[in-house]
Formats: C-alpha cells, sequence, structure tokens
C-alpha cells in the first residue's frame, strides 16, 4: 500500500468524539434541505455495461440506504448483480451497533481480497455505519489495502463524484462527514419491493443511551418536513404500494427540531397519513420517553396504522435504565404500555432487550424477567452487552463475567419463545388478512406474508397472490409463524 493514504487523512476533520456536551450543541444546529442532486455530466453514463453489488448488513436504515445507493448507481448506467465475481463495484453498507456485527464485515473484507487481487479494477468501497468510526478507518487503511473507497453515513449523495476519484486514483479515498446538517431530498431510489416501501421520517438520534453508538455514526436529529414525506407517501399510494414503514431511529421524536410552534409531531404526522390509500402503514423505531399520547390517540382510529408497536425496552430494572441514560423508569414503561393496549386492544407487542449490562446484578436481570413475563411480548429481539467505543458504557466497569451474560441470554430467550408461542396459539382458527410477499424461504410452492400484527403466515396459493391482500385462516400455530389455508374469495357473477 502507498504510505502516502494512510497520511492524507486528517481526523480532526472527518470523526466528532463522543461527547453529551457537542450533543447539546448540535441540536441548535441548522439543518439545511438540497434539492440539487444531481450526476455530473461526466459520470452519467460511466457505469454503462458495467454491474454493481451492495452488501447490507444492519438495520432498516441501512437496507434503505442501500436502495439509495442502487438508485444513485442506476442512473450512472450500472446494472445490478447478485454474484460478487461478475461485479465491477462492491459496496459493503456497514453496521456498527455490536462487535459481532463489525466481526462480519472484516471477515468479508478478507474474504474480497483475493477477487481485489485477481480483478484491480474492481471498486471495494466501505460506507454505512462502521465509516463513522475512527478506529475502524483505521484499521482499514492499515491492514485492508484492497479497499478503494471509505464514506460515510451523511455523505451517500456525494457516491458519484466519490466513485469518480476512486476509479481515477491510485490512493484509498476516505470521505467521512462527522457535522452533518443536511436533509437531501431528491435522491433517487431503486426500491427492492413493488408492494412494500421504506420511507424516512427522520434522520439520526439525540437520546445518547450510554451503551449506544448511533448517535455518533448517524449524527444529529434532523426531521424531514411533513410536505415532503405526505408526498412520497401519495407517490407511493398512486404507484399500488400496500405497505409502508415510516423510518427513523428514534421516530417519536419527530418534529421537535423543525421549525415548529404547532408542535408537529408523529400523531400529526400519521394522523395525516391515515388518510392515504395506502392500505398499511408501520413505523420504527419508537422510543417509550417521547410516545405522546396524541399518538397514542391518532393509533387508536386504526384504519390502515398497524396493530403492531415495536417498544424496545432494554431493561425491566429501573436503576439499570437510569445508566442506560433511557429517561424513563420500569413503572413508566408499563404505563406507556398499557395506555397503548387500552387505545388499540388487538395490538402485538415486540422489544428489544440487552442482558448484561456493566454490573447488572441477578435481582436486576430477574426484573427484566418479570416485565417480559408481565407484558407477555409477541417477540423480542435479545441482546448481551457489547462495549462501544468511546461510548460512556465502555468506560464502566463490569463486575459481570461473559458466562453470566450468556447464561442469562439463554434464560430470557426460552421465556421469550414461550410466550411467542403462546401469543401465536391464539391465532388458531382465526382467519387473518396476509400481505403475501413471495414464496417462503423454505419451501417454494409455499407463500409466506405478515398479518397486520406482523406475524409470519405461511400457506399454499398461486404466484399471483403475491403482492396481494388475502384472507388465511389458520390451521397451525407454531412458535415464530403460523400455518393457514388461503381463503379464496367467492367467484362474483357476472365479474
Ligand atoms: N450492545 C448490545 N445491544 C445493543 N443495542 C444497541 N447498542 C447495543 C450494544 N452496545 C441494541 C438495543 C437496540 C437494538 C437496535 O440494538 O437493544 O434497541
Ligand atoms: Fe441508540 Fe436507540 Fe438510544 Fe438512539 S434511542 S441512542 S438509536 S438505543
Amino acid at each position: 500500500m502507498d504510505e502516502s493514504k494512510f497520511n492524507k487523512v486528517d481526523f480532526s476533520k472527518y470523526f466528532q468524539p463522543p461527547s453529551l456536551k457537542a450533543a447539546r450543541r448540535r441540536r441548535r444546529e441548522t439543518v439545511h434541505i438540497i434539492n440539487d442532486f444531481s450526476i455530473p455530466g461526466d459520470m452519467k453514463t460511466i457505469g454503462r455495461g458495467k454491474k454493481y453489488l451492495v452488501e447490507t448488513y444492519g438495520c432498516q436504515m441501512n437496507e434503505h440506504d442501500t436502495e439509495v445507493m442502487a438508485g444513485i448507481l442506476e442512473e450512472m448506467g450500472y446494472q445490478e448483480t447478485a454474484d460478487v465475481n461478475d461485479a465491477d463495484v462492491i459496496l459493503i453498507n456497514t453496521c456498527a451497533i455490536r462487535e459481532n456485527a463489525e466481526n462480519k464485515v472484516f471477515g468479508e473484507i478478507g474474504h474480497l481480497k483475493p477477487l481485489k487481487r485477481e480483478k484491480p479494477d474492481l471498486i471495494l468501497g466501505i460506507c454505512g455505519c462502521m465509516a463513522q468510526e475512527e478506529t475502524v478507518v483505521n484499521r482499514i487503511l492499515q491492514k485492508h489495502p484492497q479497499v478503494d473507497l471509505i464514506f460515510g453515513t451523511h455523505n451517500i449523495h456525494r457516491l458519484p463524484q466519490l466513485l469518480k476519484e476512486a476509479l481515477f486514483s491510485k490512493e484509498m479515498i476516505v470521505e467521512v462527514w462527522s457535522k452533518e446538517g443536511d436533509i437531501v431530498e431528491n435522491l433517487p431510489q431503486s426500491r427492492h419491493g413493488h408492494f412494500q416501501a421504506w420511507v424516512n421520517i427522520m434522520y439520526g438520534c439525540d437520546k445518547f443511551c450510554t451503551y449506544c453508538i448511533v448517535p455518533y455514526t448517524r449524527g444529529k436529529e434532523r426531521s424531514r418536513h411533513p410536505e415532503e414525506i405526505i408526498e412520497e407517501v401519495r407517490d407511493l399510494a398512486r404507484k399500488g404500494y400496500q405497505e409502508i414503514t415510516l423510518l427513523g431511529q428514534n421516530v417519536n421524536a419527530y418534529g421537535k427540531d423543525l421549525q415548529n410552534p404547532e408542535n408537529y409531531g408523529l400523531g400529526n404526522l400519521m394522523d395525516e397519513i391515515r388518510k392515504i390509500g395506502i392500505p398499511r402503514v408501520r413505523f420504527t423505531t419508537s422510543h417509550p420517553k417521547d410516545f405522546d399520547d396524541h399518538l397514542i390517540e391518532v393509533l387508536g382510529k386504526g384504519g390502515n396504522l398497524c396493530e403492531h408497536i415495536h417498544l424496545p425496552v432494554q431493561s425491566g430494572n429501573s436503576d439499570i435504565l437510569k445508566i442506560m441514560g433511557r429517561g424513563y423508569t420500569r413503572e413508566r414503561y408499563l404505563d406507556l404500555f398499557y395506555k397503548i393496549k387500552k387505545a388499540v386492544p388487538n395490538a402485538s407487542f415486540t422489544t428489544d432487550i440487552i442482558v448484561g449490562f456493566p454490573n447488572e446484578t441477578e435481582e436486576q436481570f430477574e426484573d427484566t424477567l418479570s416485565l417480559v413475563r408481565e407484558c407477555r411480548f409477541d417477540g423480542a429481539y435479545t441482546f448481551i452487552y457489547s462495549p462501544r467505543a468511546g461510548t460512556p458504557a465502555a468506560r464502566m466497569q463490569d463486575n459481570v463475567p461473559m458466562e453470566v451474560k450468556k447464561e442469562r441470554l439463554m434464560r430470557l430467550n426460552k421465556l421469550v419463545d414461550e410466550l411467542a408461542a403462546e401469543s401465536n396459539a391464539r391465532y388458531q382458527d382465526q382467519v387473518v388478512e396476509v400481505l403475501v410477499e413471495g414464496e417462503s424461504r423454505k419451501n417454494s410452492e409455499v407463500l409466506s406474508g405478515h398479518t397486520r400484527t406482523n406475524k409470519v403466515v405461511n400457506f399454499r396459493g398461486p404466484n399471483s397472490l403475491i403482492g396481494q391482500l388475502v384472507n388465511v385462516k389458520i390451521t397451525d400455530a407454531k412458535m415464530w409463524s403460523l400455518d393457514g389455508e388461503w381463503q379464496k374469495e367467492p367467484e362474483v357473477a357476472g365479474r
């Protein structure tokens, strides 16, 4: 590797060390709306006859960023391929939330090394959350010279320029912005689905939970203007989309950063979207602290607003929640849970839980078990705490051995499984509405989709049902999915 690549990088320009003080300041920075994205003239056909592949790790936000990058690459003439050997550009869209997510990415970068040696013209790029971390960029610069390009989460719209630099330069191109204040509105998107779509409503997170890297990798909270979101949703409705998911790291903070004398928030936005002709509307991810009464009232109106609430609790113990910086107690979480349940009686609830937070005691962990038992969640994503460099929790002494954390995770998962089976059993013999998403991954003769409450349903039927809402009678409720029979609509004479 050319040493100059390493010397060129001035990290102080790129990375903002984690700091709550800086976070308070950053909230006051102005958000610029950019509407003039275009592909530079000399890059408009650069991809003709060439192929791209984006590998995506992590959350829905990353999935959607990949759709944007795909849209940009396609406007430059590139075509998608699923085969790495066939690709001229490979981008790895990375996740930094836990150490094992990062390890997977480093494994993949290693796997691609021989291919790059074989095909020196291949462009290998690393983007997404890991690219926002100084330690990661250092490691790539020092150990993975096969990488041509590193860019962050705030400069995706600069992909054409960055790709050009990577194509014509012998050096590794690194462009990662830490100071983000922009929302780029007119980016192309190559959506993966034709009947389900992600819609970003806001970017970033200002919550700074003490274990979490996201506020540093995704930057400050910034909401899109309601008119822009509503126009995008109307457009999707016109195109026949059946389901949208409103996306943000903390969707309940929607609107707080807008010049907003009427306190327009997520409740207002959902109330408007409710009136648009899209059969299903979902939203993720919620934060219990900002989940307000107006939103609950709007969710209670039902209609196209789906009865599934993902409400991460993280821990059932108030002292741990306090050290996590979550801003609510066990009691407040439960109050909110019951309030939503009352307003939306058929709602399913899922959650995220971290076990083995630094110094978590057996009693504190048992509080988590008892909260899970009380809420009888339909499902939960459970994780062992993973220290993230630079976050406050990573500096805490931790007296919980890894074996204890693993054993707690197993106990928690056993309970989560039991409750999932119990909640699915309630669907036995019921007729449910299913959005048919495609063939089941396990058996191509079986179709698969989700209920409004986000349960997986498998059933037999013709492929022509894919993309449609159909009724299915549940015949066999399993732990993590429901098997059923398609309820064919009776033929109406003369139609
Ligand atoms: N360690 C383990 N789990 C984490 N999460 C976020 N940060 C960490 C971490 N450092 C989990 C939280 C969050 C979900 C997306 O990932 O439960 O809700
Ligand atoms: Fe991370 Fe979510 Fe907390 Fe934001 S609200 S810091 S994304 S866990």
